[in-house]
């Protein structure tokens, strides 16, 4: 048994967490803390979890130091996942992505200083990387964070790797590449073009759309993490593991499939122009995720990309009531 405290559990990549690990690991105690942003939403718990006593929803926020003390205090395993996490939102305006992504890590951080936690998987992204100068990407790419959501996401990955070096304590520190799936907010690219789609709406692709990310499925990165949380922490304490395929692709290849898949006509492609600080290239370097977590994503694309479709089209009610309250922007 073990008590594991989810941040930012209401999310996309939390609530499948969420939802996977308690299938998954029936015996375990998880807590979610979410401060319920526009992105954070309890329809993403289905009802099966809300009837489940070793499922506990902890509406707060990560730099309340007395709710996180709190929680760790209970807590044996801490994956923290709560972000700002839209990078054109980061552009808009930057302040919430510092204060919740960088100060909130410290919150946590400082708990972790004073409570007995076994582990704490800290949730960082490629997108410290910046665009790809070496491909494929190791774990020693250099960090050229292009756009203030990396940045706050860099200086968060390196404040957890500092308490491990100063405090000695066990943290391990995760870069998952771009990951798709049900439940992600339809701001973000592939949500936006399916969910676009489906209602004869443009896709809205950035510059020419030959730039490059590579794509995970939920469920397999989930897998990922239940790893992190098993795999022996004498093994992962002070590491940092990439999450991804190894394979990318283009935005243009991930429209037309949406589109095909849809059987919708591709002129419903619309290029728009690109976002300051673009990043052309990801492409993750495989092997140390392979050695440390005995894993390898088992979805190929197409096939990630038809579950998802079948999603979006079975949970209309999820996906309208967001998008309606204006929340869309152009895609990541
Ligand atoms: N989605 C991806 O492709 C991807 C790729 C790499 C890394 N990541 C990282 O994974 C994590 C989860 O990403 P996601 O796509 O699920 O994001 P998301 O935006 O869907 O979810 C973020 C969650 O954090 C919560 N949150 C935000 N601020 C909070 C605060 N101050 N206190 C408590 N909760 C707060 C939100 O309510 C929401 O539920 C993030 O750290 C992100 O940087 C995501």
């Amino acid at each position: 048994m073990k008590r594991v405290l989810i941040t930012g559990g209401a999310g996309f990549i939390g609530s499948n967490f969420t939802k996977y690990i308690l299938s998954r690991q029936p015996d375990y105690l998880v807590t979610v803390l979410d401060a319920l942003t526009y992105c954070g939403n309890l329809n993403n718990f289905t009802q099966d979890m809300w009837e489940n006593p070793h499922f506990t929803f902890w509406h707060g926020d990560i730099r309340d130091k007395e709710a996180v003390d709190n929680l760790m205090r209970q807590a044996d395993v801490v994956v923290h996942l709560a972000a700002e996490t839209h990078v054109d939102r980061s552009i808009d305006n930057s302040d919430p992505f510092i204060s919740t992504d960088v100060k909130g890590a410290q919150v946590l951080l400082e708990a972790l200083r004073r409570h007995s936690v076994e582990r704490f998987i800290h949730i960082s992204t490629s997108e410290v990387y910046g665009t790809a100068t070496e491909v494929p990407m190791t774990e020693n790419h250099p960090l050229n964070p292009r756009s203030p959501y990396a940045a706050a996401k860099a200086g968060a990955d390196r404040l957890a790797y500092s308490y491990f070096v100063t405090y000695d304590l066990p943290i391990v520190i995760i870069r998952p590449f771009n990951a798709y799936g049900p439940n992600q907010y339809p701001e973000k690219m592939i949500p936006l073009f399916i969910t676009n789609a489906i209602e004869d709406k443009p896709l809205p692709v950035y510059g020419d759309g030959t730039f490059t990310r590579d794509w995970t499925y939920v469920e397999d990165l989930c897998q990922a993490l239940d790893r992190a949380v098993q795999v022996d922490i004498e093994r992962l304490k002070g590491e940092v593991i990439n999450l991804g395929t190894g394979v990318d692709t283009d935005i243009n290849t991930i429209a037309k499939i949406i589109l095909e898949r849809l059987e919708k006509p591709q002129s419903l492609v619309s290029f728009v122009e690109d976002r300051p600080g673009h990043v052309q290239k990801h492409i993750c370097a495989t092997s140390k995720s392979k050695v440390l977590l005995d894993w390898s994503p088992a979805t190929e694309l197409p096939n990630g990309l038809h579950r998802t479709i079948d999603w979006y089209l079975e949970h209309p009610e999820w996906w309208k009531r967001l998008k309606k309250e204006g929340d869309e922007h152009v895609p990541v």
